[in-house]
C-alpha cells in the first residue's frame, strides 16, 4: 500500500504543498509498478465516484475511470448535455445532490470559480479535472514522466513550455515546477504572456523552494540548455475559433520543429505534450489549419512528435498513476480499514 499524503480537495496546484506533491509522485511510481506487475489490491471497494465533465476528454476521463476500476470503486459519467448541471442546477446544489450519493466528484469545466464552488458546497473531495485556468492532474503526470525520464534529481531539471502563455497547462506546470524547486522557464509573445498574478504566486512559492521561473517572449534565452521543451494546443477548449487567425502568425515562431530541439544547445532534450495536439493534417481539425495557414502540424511538427525524444503516450500513460495516487489520497481517511 502507498504511504499516502492526506490531501483533501484539489482544485489548483497550490493545494499541494512540496511534502504531498512528492509524496503522491512516489505513490504514483508505486501504482504503476504494482499495476504492471498484476499486484493490485484494491483500496476503493464500495466507493462511488462522479466523474462530471462539461468538455470533451480522452485521457482524463479514461485516467478517472481506469483507476476507478483498478481500485474495486463504482463510477458514474456525467456531461452537462446529460445532466442538469451547467443550464438548470446550480453548482451549489449539483455539490450538495450529490455528496448524498457519491464519495468524490471529479469535475472538468469552464472559469476555476465552477469547481471551487463545487468543492465549497460539497462534503467530498472535489478534483479539478480541468478548467480554463489549471489543470493540476495534467501537471501531476508531467512531473512524473520528466522524474522518469532524466537521472537527474527534479530541482535539476530545466524544463521550457513554448506557446499560449495563459494556457491552463502553462499555469499548472509554471506552478507545480516551482512547488518542486525546478527551473521552469515560460516562452510566449507579448499578447499571450501569462496572467501576472499566477506569475507573482510562483515566484512567491519558488522564493521558498529555489525554483527559477523565467517569463519571457525571448525564445533562445528561454530554451538554453533545456532538458524538456513543452507545448500546447494554440487554442484551447472553450476559446473562440477566431483566435486562430490571429494566433498563427503570433506563436509560430514558438512552434517546436525539429530546428527548435536543436536550438537548446542540450542534445539530451525531449519533448512534452499534454495532448490532444495538432502535428499532422490528418484531424478534421489539422486539415482546416493545413488550408488555411499551409501549416502541416501547428504548435508541433509531425517529425518531433513521432521522435525518439518525444514522451508523450508516457505522459498520457501517467495521468492515469497520479490520478490513481491523487483519489486513495484524498479518500485515505474512507480506506484506513484497508490499509
Ligand atoms: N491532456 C488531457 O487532459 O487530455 P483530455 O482532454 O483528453 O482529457
Ligand atoms: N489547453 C488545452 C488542454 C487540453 C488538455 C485545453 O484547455 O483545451
Amino acid at each position: 500500500t502507498p504511504q499516502t499524503a492526506t490531501i483533501g480537495h484539489l482544485l489548483r496546484d497550490t493545494d499541494l504543498s512540496r511534502p504531498a506533491y512528492e509524496q503522491l509522485l512516489a505513490d504514483a511510481t508505486l501504482l504503476k509498478h504494482q499495476r504492471a506487475s498484476g499486484t493490485i489490491v484494491p483500496r476503493l471497494l464500495g466507493l462511488n465516484i462522479a466523474v462530471i465533465f462539461e468538455k470533451p476528454s480522452t485521457r482524463t476521463r479514461s485516467a478517472f475511470e481506469v483507476a476507478l476500476h483498478d481500485e474495486g470503486a463504482g463510477c458514474t459519467y456525467m456531461d452537462s448535455a446529460s445532466s442538469h448541471l451547467g443550464s438548470s442546477e446550480s453548482f451549489e446544489d449539483t455539490a450538495k445532490v450529490l455528496s448524498r450519493f457519491y464519495d468524490g466528484i471529479a469535475y472538468r469545466g469552464f472559469g476555476q470559480n465552477s469547481v471551487n464552488e463545487l468543492a465549497n458546497h460539497a462534503s467530498i473531495p472535489v478534483w479539478n479535472a480541468l478548467t480554463n485556468e489549471w489543470h493540476p492532474t495534467q501537471a501531476l503526470a508531467d512531473m512524473l514522466t520528466m522524474m522518469e525520464t532524466t537521472t537527474k534529481p527534479l530541482q535539476d531539471v530545466i524544463v521550457c513550455f513554448l506557446g499560449d502563455g495563459h494556457d491552463n497547462v502553462a499555469n499548472s506546470l509554471m506552478t507545480s515546477a516551482a512547488i518542486l524547486g525546478m527551473d521552469v522557464r515560460i516562452a510566449a509573445p507579448a499578447p499571450l504572456q501569462p496572467d501576472p498574478a499566477v506569475v507573482a504566486a510562483a515566484q512567491d512559492i519558488a522564493a521558498q523552494s529555489g525554483a527559477r521561473v523565467t517569463v519571457t517572449t525571448d525564445v533562445d534565452e528561454a530554451i538554453a540548455r533545456a532538458d524538456f521543451l513543452y507545448t500546447d494546443v494554440w487554442v484551447s477548449m472553450g476559446e473562440s475559433e477566431e483566435s486562430w487567425d490571429h494566433r498563427v502568425p503570433l506563436l509560430t515562431p514558438y512552434r517546436v520543429d525539429a530546428a527548435m530541439m536543436s536550438r537548446t544547445g542540450n542534445p539530451k532534450t525531449q519533448f512534452l505534450h499534454c495532448l490532444p495536439s495538432i502535428h499532422d493534417s490528418t484531424t478534421a481539425l489539422g486539415k482546416k489549419i493545413f488550408n488555411r495557414y499551409g501549416l502541416n502540424g501547428a504548435e508541433v511538427s509531425n517529425e518531433v512528435f513521432h521522435s525518439t525524444a518525444s514522451r508523450v503516450y508516457d505522459q498520457a500513460e501517467n495521468r492515469m498513476h497520479t490520478i490513481k495516487a491523487v483519489m486513495l489520497s484524498s479518500l485515505a481517511s474512507m480506506t484506513q480499514g484497508d490499509r
